[in-house]
């Protein structure tokens, strides 16, 4: 006979509430958007039920519902045309650009509302690689340093609080850190994706901004999702370089990756909840197998159980909406 009984702390709703190690609010949200040109549109990404390509005016009014359900931060992704796409990304230098209009859209109407921009160059690259490729098909470092310089830049120009260079070239948090200051952007945060995994969660993504690599694939930038320690190498060269905050990503198949992380840095962490895993949970929903809803709300609880800051999702809005 046990007096020993963790059930008795589970007994009710409000004992439960009392134990409660970890909570999920709206302030740990970040609401990746797409925006693609035109006006009054609105195209559902076919493999993402639920989310959609913005143009601008339309993009407006859901950030607006976002800012009203509590949201802070957006996470802006622009959709181009591919006639705008060359080798050398030149679209993300251009300082009328349709991110750099849709920033200052964001910017006018909703001044507290934090964006994000993304730093790569596959949504402007006519080769789809986050980095410039050489005639034999290698992925060049150090000259693609110099292009994720000039986008970040013209982001930052742009009115862009938050930097997220998503590329994993090496040297460009430092790169990037010192333009920002010799520029005077020196409350830019960077959010480096510093445990950014070779992964094919990613494949929705993609599809919405058509960037998948025309050759070859990223496993020679983007890590291998077999190991964990070499994050630890990439935490070092981010805090050296001058980042705010680490990311890693995918999400849900890396929690491990978070705590480890976490263990090892004071800078706050933040998890990306990706295309691949929005896509699962809700074609799982979708035929009725499970509950999407309840699923997608334990999965960012997890995120934070692992020690996650912040969270990037896709279910941001559906989620701030049932906090409510
Ligand atoms: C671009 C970028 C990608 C994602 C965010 N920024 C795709 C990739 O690296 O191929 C993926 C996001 C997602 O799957 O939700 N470098």
């Amino acid at each position: 006979m046990t007096f020993i009984r963790p059930r008795r702390n589970r007994k009710n709703n409000a004992s439960r509430s009392l134990m409660r190690e970890n909570i999920l609010t709206t302030n740990d949200l970040i609401a990746p958007l797409f925006v693609i040109d035109g006006k009054d549109e609105m195209v559902e990404v076919s493999s993402m039920p639920g989310i959609f390509r913005y143009s601008r005016d339309k993009l407006l009014k859901e950030v607006k519902e976002l800012d009203e359900l509590g949201i802070k931060c957006v996470s802006l992704f622009p959709a181009l045309d591919d006639s705008l796409k060359d080798k050398y990304a030149t679209e993300s230098k251009n300082p009328d650009g349709l991110l750099q209009k849709t920033i200052k859209d964001i910017k006018n109407a909703f001044p507290d509302m934090l964006i994000m921009t993304d730093v790569a160059m596959d949504p402007y690259s006519s080769d789809g690689h986050d980095g410039l490729v050489s005639d034999n098909g290698e992925i060049l470092n150090d000259e693609t340093l110099d292009i994720l310089v000039e986008m970040s830049l013209n982001q930052a120009r742009a009115g862009s609080d938050i930097i997220g260079p998503s590329d994993m070239m090496d040297g460009r948090v430092g790169a990037i850190r010192k333009a920002l200051e010799s520029e005077g952007f020196s409350n830019t945060q960077i959010m480096s994706y510093t445990a950014k995994y070779a992964s094919s969660f990613y494949g929705p993504f993609r599809d919405a901004l058509d960037s998948a690599p025309k050759s070859g694939d990223k496993k020679t930038y983007q890590m291998d999702f077999h190991n964990v320690t070499e994050a630890i190498r990439e935490i070092k060269c981010d805090e050296a370089e001058g980042a705010d905050i680490l990311m890693v990503k995918p999400g849900i198949s890396y929690l491990d990756v978070i705590k480890e992380m976490k263990s090892h840095t004071s800078l706050p962490i933040a998890a990306y909840n990706v295309s691949g895993e929005y896509a699962m949970v809700k074609a799982a929903s979708e035929k009725g197998w499970i509950d999407g809803d309840a699923v997608a709300y334990e999965m960012l609880v997890s995120f934070k159980r692992a020690g996650a800051d912040m969270i990037l999702s896709y279910f941001s809005k559906e989620i701030a909406k049932t906090l409510r």
